[in-house]
């Protein structure tokens, strides 16, 4: 069996012209343009390129963003008063704050401090404790969990009575991605660090989610033939054939995995795409909700 590759990068690129659409249908019915501001503490790298990205394809769809950029040392005081600005400000309808923190903040209390109705990357602890609430619709689900269920759905995937399998358990992606399974009636399983024949578990999976930042780490042997994979992982591998000397592979061994499974999603192009098309989605969201009834 070969897989089909669920291709991210095109139903990525199909939310965010649906986001486009909506964003000139707000501004044309109701004048509002959605807002969403960023907030970068430090200089890491990598993070400066994902605010970077998330701001470059809001500008795409119409929405406006503000950068805030503070440095390494900012004290916990000054961040939460910039955050409570934010939450003031009527043209800001989404707060970011870029992740990880500088490991002298305390990352729980940050972002609590986000309002709920801002939270477009959907962490404060009453966006995540809806999603694992039947019945109840989450304000805003996390960003790349979002994409994960958007990629399924658009492929015309059943969830409800299969077992899910989920390796991680992270409060980015594997805790809210599992809620939002069970929400939509798999049987979900959560493996972690400290599981114990992972792959005796793995091998049961009708949908495996791999999101636990190890390069290649599910091979074809712990793949139940028929299964759909999906790769969260995004890791660089040294390559001594590419200008830049190393290359993206995911959690998921593709080439050997791709034999076995129904559908798979590759890295980059799969998951990756839908993390920002998600973002974009949530601050649409959060500026219709503002529309006074
Ligand atoms: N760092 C890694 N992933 C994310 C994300 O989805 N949102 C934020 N704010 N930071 C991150």
């Amino acid at each position: 069996m070969s897989a089909t590759v669920i291709d991210g990068a095109a139903i990525a690129a199909a939310i965010r012209r649906e986001v486009k659409a909506a964003v000139d249908a707000l501004q044309r019915e109701h004048g509002i343009t959605p807002g969403l501001a960023t907030v970068l503490v430090g200089n890491d790298p990598a993070s400066a390129t994902y605010v970077r990205n998330k701001r470059k394809a809001c500008a795409e769809v119409g929405i406006a963003s503000f950068g805030y950029e503070l440095p390494t040392d900012t004290p916990p005081q000054k961040l939460l008063a910039l955050l409570d600005e934010l939450a003031c400000r009527s043209e800001v309808h989404g707060i970011l704050v870029q992740l990880p923190l500088p490991s002298h903040l305390d990352e729980g209390q940050v972002l609590g401090r986000v309002p709920p109705e801002k939270d477009v990357d959907g962490f404060h602890p009453s966006n995540l404790g809806v999603l694992g609430i039947r019945g109840r619709e989450p304000r805003f689900a996390p960003c790349t969990p979002a994409g994960c269920i958007a990629l399924l759905e658009r492929s015309a995937i059943p969830i409800a009575g299969r077992h899910a399998v989920v390796l991680g358990r992270s409060k980015i992606v594997g805790l809210p991605l599992a809620l939002m399974l069970l929400a939509r009636d798999a049987t979900v399983t959560i493996c972690h660090s400290r599981t114990t024949d992972l792959a005796s578990l793995t091998r049961q999976a009708d949908i495996l989610v791999a999101a636990i930042g190890k390069a290649r780490f599910v091979t074809r042997d712990m793949v139940r033939p028929g299964a759909v994979v999906i790769d969260v992982g995004i890791n660089r591998i040294e390559d001594a054939r590419d200008p830049r000397g190393y290359r993206l592979v995911g959690d998921v061994d593709f080439e050997e995995v791709r034999t076995v499974a129904s559908a798979i999603t590759p890295v980059p192009g799969g998951v990756g795409p839908m993390t920002i098309a998600m973002l974009l989605w949530n601050t649409l969201r959060a500026a219709e909700c503002s529309v006074p009834k």
